[in-house]
Order: structure tokens, then sequence, then C-alpha cells
């Protein structure tokens, strides 16, 4: 027998082949574009930390929503800067909020463009942290729930197509799926943050989100990053509580844990791609030392072929043209 009897190379020799064998596909349905609204200021300021990407006013978003709406994404996820900060975020539940103004316009301009709601209390606490601090400076659990649940029916009132809660608090999920039902909002689903990890790649979005905590840190609830099995139990958890789709973030490091909770839960899967994953490819594009279509490409493929079916990223917009030309 001529040696070797397996040719793997046989089907990689032209681009047809490689095109009918490929396992994994990236396509502009899967992704969710994340935008920063502000509620006073211009139109648009770029945000230095995060090229290419601007804080937004309200018609800002919804000139920037229709961009991306014309270029075939199919969601948007909103993260609002408000006008002021207290103790509590009371700025969160504010029917009349910057998500709150937002969702409405955006959905009023856009009707057929998902508009999913980041649902966290940090960009409105004057303290950062991601719920109400007690005086010992812990987060307090049950007493954030709470506020949460007020928050995510005050979003899906003005519109959100769905909830995503982003910060970690236990039993949230539950919460705030009884909170809905409760006011006839059963069918907005609820998109949960599940493994969220404490992340250095956080960074840039801390300062274009300006939720960057006055004081310690979040690793008192989100995740360590030398977890994998406590991931999982968050996620089985959140299931049962009534998660829809269970998010994983960040994403490049930490595939493993999106195919482990793909696996073991078979939900949707949802991987942020953050802002840090973002801002390094494009500040080495940047300098020259990688081409940043073929890089960034390969990266949300990964993202995929590790068992994302929906990918949060900031290069929405470029992949959606670079995938239609
Ligand atoms: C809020 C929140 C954060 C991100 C999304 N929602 C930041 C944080 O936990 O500090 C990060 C997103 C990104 O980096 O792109 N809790």
């Amino acid at each position: 027998m001529a040696f070797p009897a397996t040719r793997l190379r046989r089907l990689r020799s032209t681009g047809v082949l490689r095109g009918l064998v490929r396992e994994t596909e990236l396509s502009v349905s899967h992704l969710v574009y994340p935008m920063f609204v502000v509620a006073s200021g211009p139109k648009r300021t770029p945000i230095a930390e995060m090229p290419g990407i601007d804080h937004v006013s309200i018609d800002g978003a919804v000139e920037e929503a229709g961009i991306a709406h014309a270029l075939g994404i199919p969601a948007v996820l909103l993260f609002g800067l408000p006008a002021s900060k207290d103790e509590e975020g009371s700025g969160a539940w504010d029917d009349e909020g910057v998500i709150q103004l937002a969702t409405r316009a955006i959905k009023a301009a856009h009707p057929d463009l998902l508009v999913i709601t980041d649902l966290c209390l940090c960009e409105y606490t004057s303290h950062g942290h991601c719920g109400v601090l007690r005086p010992d400076g812990v987060v307090d659990n049950d007493q954030t729930v709470e506020l949460l649940a007020r928050t995510a029916v005050s979003q899906a009132e003005a519109g959100a197509d769905a909830v995503a809660p982003s910060d970690m608090m236990d039993g949230r999920v539950g919460a705030l799926r009884a909170a809905l039902d409760d006011h006839g909002l059963s069918e907005t689903p609820l998109i949960a943050y599940s493994a969220k990890y404490a992340s250095a790649f956080y960074g840039p979005f801390r300062v274009a989100a300006d939720s960057a905590p006055q004081s310690g840190d979040r690793k008192g609830y989100q995740m360590d990053p030398a977890n994998a099995l406590e991931a999982i139990r968050e996620a089985k958890l959140d299931v049962e509580e009534g998660a829809d789709i269970l998010i994983v973030k960040p994403a490049l490091p930490y595939l493993d844990v999106i195919r482990r909770i793909k696996d073991e839960t078979g939900l949707p899967v949802a991987a942020y791609n953050v802002s840090g994953e973002y801002s390094m490819l494009k500040a080495a594009a940047e300098r020259g030392f990688l081409d940043e279509r073929a890089a960034v490409l390969e990266a949300l493929t990964g993202i995929r072929r590790a068992g994302a079916d929906i990918i949060i990223t900031y290069h929405a917009k470029d992949v959606a043209t670079w995938l239609s030309q």
C-alpha cells in the first residue's frame, strides 16, 4: 500500500473543497452588538480604549442600531450611562431612565431589531459595585436581587425583547422570572450571564461604562478564573431557575467552559467576546502586528467551534461587513 494511507490534505486542496467540508459556520445571524448609551451629551463620542466604538446619545443609539440592523445584525445589547448615580443605583429601574428611553426609541424606529438590555446596577451605583453595599462593604445579595427584579420589569415594560442579568447574585434568575411573570411579561426571555468571571479583560468596558468599583473588586460575586466545575453549577442553577439562554463571559480564555456548559445543559449558549478581547486585537492591528480581519474571523470562528450559538461582540459591524463582501 502506498504511503501514507490516509491523506487529509486531499480535502484541503481547494477553497471549494474546504468550504464543502467546513464544520463551523460564522454568520451574521449569530451576532449581538453591544452599545453604550449616555443619558445626555453629543450624538457620538469615540471611546479611546475601544477604537471604533462610540458613546451614543439616545438619538445616536437609534442611528447606530439602524446601521447594525441594515448590516443584518439581529440584536443589540444596551448598556446605560445614567445622568446621575446614587448608593442604590435607582437610575436602573427608572421608567424614564437611559435604557428605558433608548429601548423605546430603538424599538419604535426598528421594530424587527431585537433589543436586549444588560441588567446590572454597577453603571448606576455611586460606588460602582453591582448591588447594594452593606455597612461592611459587602454586596447584599438578597436586597440587590429585589432591585434587579424591579429593573427587569421596567426594562421589559419599556419594550426590551430580552433581559440579560450580569450581576452574578445568587437566585436572581428565579426572582427575575417570577417578577416578570407577575407583571404579565412571561414571554420575555432571560439571557443569564451564568458564568461571568472576575476578569481583567473588562478593563476597557469599565472605563467606557464608568462602572469601575471605587473600592475593592468584584471577586466576591464574579467567578474565579480557575474554576470550571463551578461554572457548570452556576449554569445548571440558572437553567432550574428559568434561564432561556446562558452566557459565558469572557469568551476566548474560557472556550472550555463554553463547550462544557453547552454539552452539560443543551441550552443555547452565548459567548461574550468582551471589551479587552476586542481592544487587544484592535491595538495589535493598529500597530501592524496582526491582520485584523483574519484574526477577528479566526477568533470568532473558534468561539463558535467551542459551542457558542450566539456571540456578543464589538466586532459585529465589521464582521457583518466582511462576511457580506
Ligand atoms: C456589568 C458588566 C460588565 C461587562 C458587561 N456587564 C463589567 C463588569 O462586570 O465589570 C463587561 C463587558 C465587557 O468588558 O465588554 N456588570
